[in-house]
């Protein structure tokens, strides 16, 4: 039997996308090892989440290092360290750059609370919401160099309801996050997912 794929998981606040990972993981919907939980913030309930689930978590405090650069190589480092062979970001709010990219290219997914390519960067369900589209939902995506750029893994879509406010729509937004991320994260780990371009192709299960 092969070592199950080791997972790393950035996050920087409440953690909810890296615990729906954890418990899919404990329920054995998804066979990978949670290898390592990083914040760039010591006070992220995230941290928290990882080491109630004895998973080994570290925070790489951002204000302790002299550029974005730098902190990044230390994240990287932690990284590399624990042989991370999928980095998940999941609400990391910090921009990576091309040291990390290139380190991770094709090994890096992130969430994102809408459709993409609509209304990436912050504040995506109030964009939508400002922008009045009746449908809205989550992307999971390959990082790239861009912000919320790169190629689309899954998609849900969620209906905008009239009356809806940032936090209704995020509530239902995210319930379609905690779905789709472990499942995206298993297409990968079975080894099924192709990128081709701007496309990833995703095969059938044997
Ligand atoms: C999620 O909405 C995610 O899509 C976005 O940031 C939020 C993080 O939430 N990138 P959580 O920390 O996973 O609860």
């Amino acid at each position: 039997m092969p070592e199950p794929l080791r997972v790393g998981v950035l996050a920087s606040g409440r953690g909810s996308n890296f615990e729906a990972l954890v418990k899919a993981v404990e329920a054995g919907r998804l066979e990978v090892t949670m290898a390592l939980l990083v914040s760039d913030r010591p006070d992220a309930p995230a941290l928290d989440i990882a080491r109630a689930h004895r998973i080994d978590a570290l925070c790489v405090d951002y204000k302790q290092f002299p550029s974005r650069e730098t902190h990044e190589m230390a994240v990287v480092a932690a990284l590399d360290e624990r042989r991370v062979e999928l980095v998940c970001q999941a609400g990391y709010m910090r921009i990576l750059g091309a040291g990390y990219i290139e380190r991770f290219r094709g090994r890096a997914l992130n969430i994102h609370p809408s459709l993409l390519p609509a209304f990436p960067g912050l504040h995506a369900q109030r964009q939508a919401l400002e922008h009045g589209v009746k449908v809205s939902g989550a992307t999971v995506h390959f990082a790239d160099e861009g912000v919320d750029t790169g190629p689309i893994v899954l998609q849900a879509a969620v209906l905008v309801l009239p009356g809806d406010t940032e936090e209704t729509l995020s509530s239902r937004i995210l319930a379609e996050e905690h779905r789709i991320y472990p499942e995206a994260v298993r297409l990968f780990a079975e080894g099924r997912l192709t990128i081709d371009g701007r496309k990833v192709h995703i095969r059938e299960s044997p």
